[in-house]
Parts: C-alpha cells; sequence; structure tokens
C-alpha cells in the first residue's frame, strides 16, 4: 500500500492502477486510464447481455437479486441528470439500495467537515460511493482515503471537476461499437470546449485502445485540447489535427462529438467573447457528413446541436444517454464480481 497521498498522486496513470484494483478487477474507476481493451470489450459485451437479460421479467428479477444486501452512496456536489439518473437506474437493476447527497447545504461539509471525514463517513454506511465533484483529483483523493482506511469501500468517479469522466467515456466507446460495429479505424471529430470538458478529455484517452483511429478537434482558440491530452495521444501514436473549419472535418468523420461551452469554469467571463458558432451543428452541416456517421453529445446541449436535428436518423443522442445506465450496470456488476455470473445466465 502506498502510504502517502502525495506519493501516490504525483505517479503517472499507469502506474497507480494497481493501487485502483483487486484481484485483476478494477475496485475502484477513477480515471480513463483504467479501461484498457479487453476491459473495454468485456464491459460492452456484458452490457449487451444485462439488456437481453432483462427483456423478460425473471431476467429482471435475477440482475436484482445480485446485490440487493448492498448500499450505494451516490454523492454529487455538481449539477447533474442523465450521469445521476442513469447509475441510479443502473444500480436500481442490480438491488442496491440507494441514498443520495446532491446538496451539499444538507451536508456536514457547510459545518467544516472535511471532504475526508465526509467520505469516511459515507464508508460507514454503504459499500459503494459514486461521486460527482467540482474538483480535478477529488475523486482519486476520496479513493486513496478509504484504501488507506479499515473500511474501504470502491469509488466510482460520476465527473471530477474539468478533468475526468470516466464512465461517460465508457458510455460513449459502448455506443460507438453499437452504432460504428466498433472503433478501430474510425475518424473522430470532437467539438466544442475542449479544453475545459472532461468527457472528451477522458475519451480521447480510450482511443490508445483501438487500431488506426484518428481524431480531429475543432474549438476555438481559447478552448483547444490541452496540452496534456495532445502530448498523451503523441506518445500513444494516435493522429491528431487541430481545426476551426467543422465543415471541412465533417466531410470524412465516422463520428463526430459535440460538446457545450463549459462556463461554469470561467473565472473572468472569458467565454463571453469567444464566438462558438462556427462550431454549431446545422442542417447544412449535416449535408457534409458521411450518411453512415453518428452524432454524440455528451448533454445537456445548447445552441451547437439544435433540436431541429433530432429527427436525423443520425443523431444518437437519446439512444447515447440510455446506453449510459446500460454502461454502468456493467461496470458495477463488474466492480462486484458478478460478470461470470451474469454471463452464465441465458436471456
Ligand atoms: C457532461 C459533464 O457533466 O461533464 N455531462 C454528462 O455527464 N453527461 C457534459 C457537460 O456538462 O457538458
Amino acid at each position: 500500500m502506498t502510504a502517502s497521498w502525495e506519493a501516490l498522486s504525483a505517479k503517472p496513470p499507469a502506474q497507480k492502477l494497481g493501487f485502483f484494483s483487486r484481484d485483476g478487477r478494477l475496485y475502484d474507476c477513477l480515471f480513463a486510464a483504467q479501461f484498457d481493451r479487453p476491459l473495454l470489450d468485456r464491459l460492452c459485451a456484458l452490457a449487451d447481455h444485462m439488456r437481453d437479460i432483462t427483456k423478460d421479467r425473471s431476467g429482471d428479477d435475477f440482475l436484482r437479486g445480485l446485490l440487493a444486501h448492498k448500499r450505494v452512496m451516490l454523492y454529487f456536489s455538481q449539477p447533474s441528470t442523465r450521469t445521476f439518473l442513469s447509475h441510479m437506474s443502473a444500480c436500481h437493476i442490480l438491488g442496491l439500495r440507494v441514498m443520495e447527497t446532491r446538496d451539499l447545504k444538507t451536508s456536514s461539509e457547510v459545518k467544516g467537515e472535511t471532504l475526508d471525514d465526509t467520505i469516511r463517513t459515507f464508508a460507514s454506511y454503504v459499500d459503494l460511493i459514486i461521486m460527482r465533484h467540482n474538483g480535478a483529483g477529488v475523486a482519486e483523493r476520496a479513493a486513496w482515503v478509504l484504501n488507506t482506511s479499515p473500511r474501504p469501500v470502491p469509488v466510482i468517479n460520476a465527473g471530477s471537476g474539468p478533468d475526468e469522466h470516466p464512465t461517460q467515456a465508457l458510455l460513449d466507446i459502448y455506443s460507438l461499437q453499437r452504432y460504428l460495429g466498433g472503433v478501430d479505424g474510425k475518424h473522430i471529430v470532437m467539438v466544442g470546449d475542449l479544453k475545459r470538458g472532461r468527457t472528451v478529455r477522458s475519451l480521447s484517452q480510450l482511443m490508445r485502445n483501438f487500431k488506426g483511429v484518428r481524431l480531429t478537434f475543432a474549438a476555438p482558440e481559447p478552448f483547444r485540447m490541452k496540452p496534456d491530452i495532445l502530448e498523451f495521444l503523441t506518445t500513444h501514436g494516435i493522429p491528431f489535427r487541430e481545426t476551426d473549419d467543422l465543415g471541412s472535418a465533417l466531410k470524412d468523420a465516422d463520428a463526430v462529438y459535440m460538446t457545450r461551452i463549459q462556463d461554469e469554469h470561467d473565472k473572468d467571463g472569458e467565454s463571453k467573447g469567444v464566438d462558438y458558432a462556427p462550431f454549431f451543428l446545422s442542417k447544412a452541416r449535416m449535408a457534409l457528413l458521411p450518411k453512415h456517421a453518428v452524432v454524440m453529445h455528451p448533454l445537456p446541449r445548447r445552441e451547437e446541436l439544435p433540436a431541429e436535428l433530432d429527427d436525423d436518423p443520425r443523431n444518437v443522442i437519446f439512444r447515447q444517454e440510455r446506453n449510459g445506465m446500460w454502461a454502468r450496470t456493467a461496470l458495477i456488476a463488474h466492480i462486484f464480481g458478478l460478470e461470470d455470473q451474469v454471463l452464465a445466465r441465458r436471456p
């Protein structure tokens, strides 16, 4: 066990993996680097299998029995609709009993309790913590606190500041696999506030698991992808291009991943002066996109993906958000070591 947080947090992700794993499985799910190709393939297959099983009542009852003896805390200190609801639904599917803290005004943190104590308190009552926090690295810190305590419970990072969103990246891969038949060899265009969007940061890192992927980043100048991710891609030999010409990037795209401007992270109103319109999709721009391509978005959306494009069959955003429930159900089943039991159950 690594004794100090400083020593662990200073290590690159690859060296931290063992600390957050047990018995060859993920124990905590904190950053995208934890997902390797075999795990991604297994989780996608598990998610598909669970979907099939629940088509009938007895399969649904079977899954609900698996974790009926466990409890979970959903600790969301930042706004969330689908990440919260899809995790909660995933817990319901597996029978977990759910508690939640969403409004920090109701938490003893307002009385000055430290995050470490708050997390340890949750662990006194539950068997899993799923958390969203506005601080980068906070979920990792929480997992370290628990893993060095006498009562560790797993932590799932449901979004940490402008940093990481590994379960979103998992559901994005699951969606790409479902709609494109795989990710290998695909050209993926990521659009919007790539600097502060944690979804695109985590998703970009997962691309190291696939062969022949090409990335194009289309962002306004102040919100270009940060150098750490660009360096990561270079190190892993993943070709990428940066552009402000969305139209040309769309012409040979297999997937377009739209994101909104993340102005909640503004320190000085820096989003205000930025012309975001060149990075909006429109009917005219959709006409440039190949017929087989898909349009994705982690949501919530603003003007970058107008509702008038919802009837276009390439726009899969609402299917993507539903995939989140199944991807997260698979992840929780994996963390609790239930994969074999679930796969042995025939639909
Ligand atoms: C994203 C998030 O919270 O990072 N939403 C989500 O989890 N589906 C994207 C966003 O808020 O723009």
